[in-house]
């Protein structure tokens, strides 16, 4: 049987990457479907040279199709997943809908690869928030050194991260401000030109955001239940690529030198640390870029055995898209699609 991928959302912030990485990293795919609402049909996409006409996700008939790579939004893929899963096209999905399901397992190659297995249970494997994802790749060779005790972040999310739409308000809203004008705020809850806003998703009862419990408890399903983290998820006047302040409690004792050379030492992680050269990463130089960059590794002495650190990563590529298209690559050489 042939390799036929679709990939649902493909008019979108992270299906359009999704087609580009597949490209990129020459997946080996014979057949590649792009499919988004009915209001993109005979829309056009690229997929490396070549062209495709965006067909209806609602209209498909997934039999035949070997694995789709979902983000048309959480309502959306919970109708259409499992449609695609019951029809034999194993789906990995971006949205939030189906991550803390405990049958469908949660994955990041470079943390829990050993988790695809589970893909046999429903026929779906999520893709973690993209705040989660750069978090816990750099987390885990320092989890291995010195096992994580408590975890303290705060984010600074970029606005495509709330899709495409979002990245535009941003653009119009700044624009605006110049002419003296002011923009009603559509995708976000304050004017994001030159502001931060502290709340990304809904509130929830304990006063946190819909945002702030993902980071929490997908981290304990990806790397370790026992890992207690606090987490505050800021928007930021930002295009692309999310940043994050971490503060690390250990269980033992764990060096700075350490933790240096165990994140070098890792798949998809590089270290830029050389603050008396001004060397640290920002979201522009990691924007388009695959890795998970840590900069500022320093001691926390405020605690028995604590780190801080600087964590940015593209999270349209690697909090996304990139992820996804990892774990089909691991679908493709471990499990025979
Ligand atoms: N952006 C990130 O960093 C990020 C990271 C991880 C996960 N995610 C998740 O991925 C999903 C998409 O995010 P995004 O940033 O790509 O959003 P986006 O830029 O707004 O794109 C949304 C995509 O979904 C499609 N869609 C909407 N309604 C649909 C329907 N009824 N049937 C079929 N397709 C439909 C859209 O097609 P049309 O163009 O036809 O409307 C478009 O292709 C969200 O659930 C988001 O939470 C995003």
């Amino acid at each position: 049987m042939s390799r036929k991928i679709a990939v649902a959302g493909a008019t979108g912030n992270v299906g359009r990457e999704i087609l580009n990485i597949l490209a990129e990293r020459k997946f080996p795919a014979d057949e590649v479907v792009a499919l988004a609402s009915r209001n993109s049909i005979g829309k056009k996409v690229s997929y490396g040279d070549k062209i495709l006409t965006v067909q209806a996700l609602e209209d498909f008939d997934f039999t035949g199709t070997k694995i789709g790579l979902f983000s048309p939004g959480g309502k959306v893929s919970a109708i259409h997943a499992p449609r695609a899963a019951a029809s034999g096209c194993v789906v990995i999905d971006n949205t939030s809908h189906f991550r803390m399901e405990k049958d469908i397992p949660l994955v990041v190659p470079e943390v829990n690869p050993q988790a695809i297995a589970d893909y046999k249970k429903r026929g779906i494997i999520a893709n973690p928030n993209c705040s989660t994802i750069q978090m816990v790749v750099a987390l885990k060779p320092l989890h291995d050194l010195a096992k994580i005790k408590r975890v303290v972040v705060a984010t600074y999310q970029a606005t495509s991260g709330a899709g495409k739409e979002a990245m535009d308000e941003l653009y119009d809203s700044t624009k605006k401000i110049y002419q003296n004008e002011f923009l009603t705020p559509k995708k976000f809850s304050r004017r994001i030109a030159f502001n931060v806003i502290p709340q990304i998703d809904v509130f929830m009862d304990d006063g946190c955001t819909k945002e702030e419990w993902k980071m929490k408890v997908e981290t304990k399903k990806i790397l370790d239940e026992k890992i207690e983290i606090e987490a505050t998820c800021v928007r930021v006047p930002v295009f692309n690529a999310h940043s994050e302040a971490l503060n690390v409690e250990f269980e033992k004792a764990i060096s700075v030198e350490q933790a240096r050379e165990a994140l070098e030492n890792s798949d998809g992680i590089i270290v830029i640390d050389r603050p008396e050269e001004m060397k640290f990463i920002t979201p522009i130089e990691a924007s388009a870029h695959d890795p998970v960059y840590v900069s500022r590794i320093r001691k926390d002495p405020s605690i028995k055995h604590g780190l801080s650190m600087w964590v940015v990563s593209d999270n349209l590529k690697k909090g996304a898209a990139l992820n996804t298209v990892q774990i089909a690559e691991l679908l493709v050489r471990d499990y025979g699609f």
